[in-house]
């Protein structure tokens, strides 16, 4: 049987897959819980979980699914702020390359987001983001593959988005990706981060956000589910 993990931040963000599945069973672990799907006829395991937002929640259920549950492939799934001008909201983003956004040691010379013995930038599975965007082109939605800049703020200005343009050339602005891709590195699992448009990242952003993330998320949800058949 092949373990595969699956992540959302909000509860918004893993509804839709605990709909499509339907028979799971709930695993408690101290305040997190963990939906575990069987797949017989695939033989495969699904262990799906609600991290909550940023990036400490994030990297707590990434390292639970991997060391715990032995999950073998970590998938995330979820809503991003755009940071380009070709992504509108509903649009699709592979996230190939996730950076930390809010990570500054420039005090000791280092670039921002730099950590020292990890770098800047941190790899997703070339592998999967391919079978990933293949699903994407056949339905014809609008998708970019590229950066994902992580922090711990829903940004919501033109200032931060043009700060974060300047440090790191990321299309769209999230609050886990590079936690759940520097678990994921570290720990030698493949790491899949899969975001929809909820909003520009601007100062509409906080409106726009709560009228779209729920239907942003399902767009999300519905390529894990067709993933999860091919991996
Ligand atoms: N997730 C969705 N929209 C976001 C934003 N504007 N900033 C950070 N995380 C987000």
């Amino acid at each position: 049987m092949k373990t595969i993990g699956i992540i959302g931040a909000m509860k918004d963000e893993i509804t839709p897959l605990l709909q499509h599945y339907k028979n799971y069973t709930t695993i408690k672990l101290g305040k997190l819980e963990f939906y575990k799907i069987t797949l017989e006829k695939e033989e495969k395991i699904l262990y799906i979980t609600q991290s909550k937002i940023g990036k400490v929640s994030a990297a707590i259920a990434a390292t639970t699914l991997i060391s715990k549950y032995n999950c073998q492939q970590i998938l995330f799934t979820g809503v991003a702020g755009a940071n380009h001008k070709d992504l509108d909201i509903g649009d699709l983003v592979i996230g190939n390359k996730l950076v930390h956004h809010d990570v500054d040691i420039t005090a000791f010379g280092h670039p921002k987001g730099h950590i020292p013995e990890i770098g800047i930038e941190i790899d997703t599975s070339e592998e999967l983001n391919k079978i990933a965007e293949s699903i994407i082109k056949e339905k014809n939605h609008n998708y970019k593959v590229g950066t994902i800049a992580t922090g711990d703020q829903f940004v919501h200005s033109k200032e931060i988005k043009e700060e974060i343009t300047n440090n790191f050339n990321a299309i769209a602005i999230e609050m886990e990706g590079v936690a759940v891709a520097q678990t994921c590195n570290q720990l030698e699992v493949p790491c899949f981060i899969l975001r929809a448009i909820s909003d520009n990242a601007n100062g509409d952003a906080p409106e726009n956000f709560e009228e779209f993330v729920k239907q942003s998320a399902i767009k999300s949800s519905e390529i894990i589910v067709e993933m999860i058949q091919l991996i």
